[in-house]
């Protein structure tokens, strides 16, 4: 997620950089920069921190910024934490390339590796100056033109990218390209507008075009546009439409709101978090940097403890199953505010991995800073690249969820369980904890959790349907067995915080220990009744609150009968092994709290009494 912008034409190219970039925002930001093109020259200023910085570095730095040409950039950092040399534009090392790039380039390591030992040197810690170093490299190897360049080097990277490069020699032309990241054209007739979406130019012109993944093309001034195909360069017809767009809307595209749009972007972020971590062209080789250049802590550990808050802590609940399960090492899950403050026994053989998106966190931040001055190895999961606990930890493996703006967090939540699932196998394959084949099918079906998590975002019709008759109650009870009864937790935490009914998750066995006392034909009990091993058990429970006119809403597998037969309703999610199945359990959960917070009438994204990080005791 960030911003890309970029204009050519005949106006001043800076007010619609700018202006852009600020609409931008919406997209994630934490540092920007433009650069703005005149005759065998540019300028170029990028800075950390939001776009209105940018535009006062500008300004106290006189920077140039006339010019017709120009591009410019608001980052989410994936590679290089957020600073002024880790920014964009990038610049190659004849300084004569300057490139912009929203995404993420998986193999950009290995290409470092190439170019270095042929000389190129890197000035930031990012994939994207790698990739403007390659298009050079290429050019000059085999004196392409630059439009050649560009698509011979995005035929050989892996990743996802939309970008904008441009040639300070010839200021009259702009190269674009699209895979997996969005990038909108808005065509006037002696004019090219760039966008990450159109919100910056619709003022200019709703003619436009959506690049299609794998497409690329050759905007040069007073021209037509020469879309091509990247794989062949295959010419092709441009296809441009008229925009009919509410501004407002576009931030949140056709969803209501962000929470909705992050729900639905779940396949899409864990899609983005294995990238170049779960490689199966190597039958399931598992690549995590922090881990790899960790490797003999893990393997030698005794113990690990898990310490987090909120939904991150139920991620670390869920992490303690799959690495007691796949790495046989104990695990302790620990609330971060409770650990701090207690005093635990733990010193340098022990390893604590911190979860928190924000990386903000205050409790989990003085939780981490207590590890480090014990002595301990802290491994951090984050989603904010650079944040403070990102920056204390003594390695770690970012989610690449992009910027979570609902306070309820989703995909991150599931992203962190993501990259649980592949730290546990993997540190499974390096302790020989797991066997080959099991270890192989479990990277082949985690392959495929963004398409069950597609199909079951269907059922969101469904659930709006028993959420019209539920949204009115007091209570719930929220059920789950083994790893799913922390996805019960979740559950029950997400409708509380967007909803305001009190909610409750337990394991589904400690029923009987109290609160079945609270079950009565006002109770609705949403249960996690997946056909794993305890089975049967589950559909006991499920017998002993229909006992009690109890009302039940289960998760169950598609095929199932028992159950179907036994609930009042039924959500059916596709079959998958039990350690996986919390990434998929989780979607109806979250899809069930966000319908009945919009029946009551909430303000789902920001709920009352919350903040999205929570940076104070
Ligand atoms: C979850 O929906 C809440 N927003 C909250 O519990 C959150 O998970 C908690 O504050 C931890 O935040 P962090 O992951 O940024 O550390
Ligand atoms: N991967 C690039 C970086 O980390 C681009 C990230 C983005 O999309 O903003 O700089």
């Amino acid at each position: 997620m960030c911003g890309i912008i970029g204009y050519l034409g005949y106006r001043e190219a800076y007010p619609i950089l700018i202006n852009g970039l600020k609409k931008l925002e919406y997209r994630g930001y934490d540092s920007s920069g433009i650069a703005i093109f005149y005759k065998n020259g540019y300028s170029l200023c990028k800075t950390k921190g939001r776009v209105y910085e940018l535009e006062r570095k500008i300004y106290y730095d006189k920077v140039k910024i006339s010019g017709t040409t120009g591009i410019g950039h608001t980052r989410w950092a994936t590679h290089g934490v957020p600073n002024d040399i880790n920014a964009h534009p990038h610049v190659s090392n004849s300084n004569d390339l300057i490139m912009i790039h929203n995404g993420i380039i998986e193999n950009y390591h290995a290409i470092k590796i190439i170019l270095s030992k042929n000389g190129f040197t890197f000035k930031s810690k990012t994939d994207t100056e790698v990739l403007i170093n390659f298009i050079e490299f290429l050019r000059k190897e085999n004196k392409f033109s630059l439009e050649e360049a560009v698509r011979i080097s995005l035929n050989e990277i892996v990743g996802a990218y939309s970008i904008a490069v441009v040639d300070k020699y010839y200021p009259d032309k702009i190269i674009i390209a699209k895979l997996g990241s969005p990038l909108a054209l808005g065509i006037n007739e002696k004019e090219f507008f760039i966008a990450s979406d159109p919100i910056p130019f619709v003022d200019y012109t709703n003619n436009a075009l959506y690049l299609k993944d794998g497409e690329m093309a050759i905007l040069k001034k007073g021209k037509e546009l020469d879309l091509r195909k990247i794989v062949d360069n295959h010419k092709l017809h441009p296809i441009i439409k008229k925009l009919k767009i509410n501004l407002k809307q576009i931030e949140k595209g056709k969803y209501k709101y962000f929470m909705l749009k992050e729900i639905h972007e779940q396949p899409k972020t864990i899609l983005d978090t294995l990238r170049g971590r779960l490689l199966i062209s190597e039958c399931g080789m598992i690549y995590i940097d922090g881990i790899e250049s960790n490797k003999d802590i893990f393997i030698n550990a005794k113990c690990i403890t898990i310490v987090a808050c909120g939904t991150s802590w139920h991620a670390s609940l869920i992490g303690e199953y799959l690495l007691e399960e796949f790495a046989r090492i104990p695990v302790e899950v620990e609330y971060a505010s409770e650990f701090r403050y207690r005093n635990p026994i733990i010193g340098k053989k022990n390893v604590i991995i911190v979860i928190s998106q924000s990386g903000e966190t205050a409790d989990t931040l003085s939780a981490l800073k207590l590890a480090k001055k014990k002595g301990a190895f802290v491994f951090g999961i984050c989603n904010v690249v650079g944040s403070s606990i990102a920056r204390i930890v003594d390695a770690g493996a970012y989610t690449h969820a992009g910027p979570e703006i609902g306070v309820a967090s989703t995909k991150s939540f599931t992203a962190q369980i993501t990259v649980l699932v592949l730290l546990a196998l993997k540190i499974g394959k390096y302790r020989s904890t797991i066997n080959d084949y099991r270890y192989k099918c479990l990277c082949q079906e985690l392959r495929s959790i963004p398409e069950k998590i597609d199909h079951v975002l269907k059922t969101d019709n469904s659930i709006r349907e028993i959420s019209k008759i539920y949204h009115n109650v007091n209570n719930f009870l929220y059920l789950g067995r083994g790893i799913n009864f922390p996805v019960a937790l979740e559950g029950a935490l997400k409708l509380k915080e967007i909803s305001y009914i009190h909610a409750e998750g337990y394991p589904a066995a400690e029923m009987k220990h109290g609160p079945i006392a609270l079950i009565d034909e006002n109770m609705p009990v949403v249960i996690i009744a997946i056909k794993k091993g305890f089975y049967d058990k589950i559909v006991g429970n499920i017998q002993e609150i229909k006992a009690r006119k109890g009302k039940v809403i289960a998760i169950v597998n598609e095929g199932d009968i028992q159950v179907s037969m036994l609930a009042d309703h039924v959500i059916k999610i596709p079959y998958l092994s039990e350690e996986l199945s919390p990434l998929v359990t989780v979607i109806p959960l979250q899809l069930l709290a966000y319908q009945i917070a919009c029946i009551r009438g909430e303000n789902v994204d920001q709920p009352r009494n919350l903040a999205k990080s929570v940076t104070v005791e």
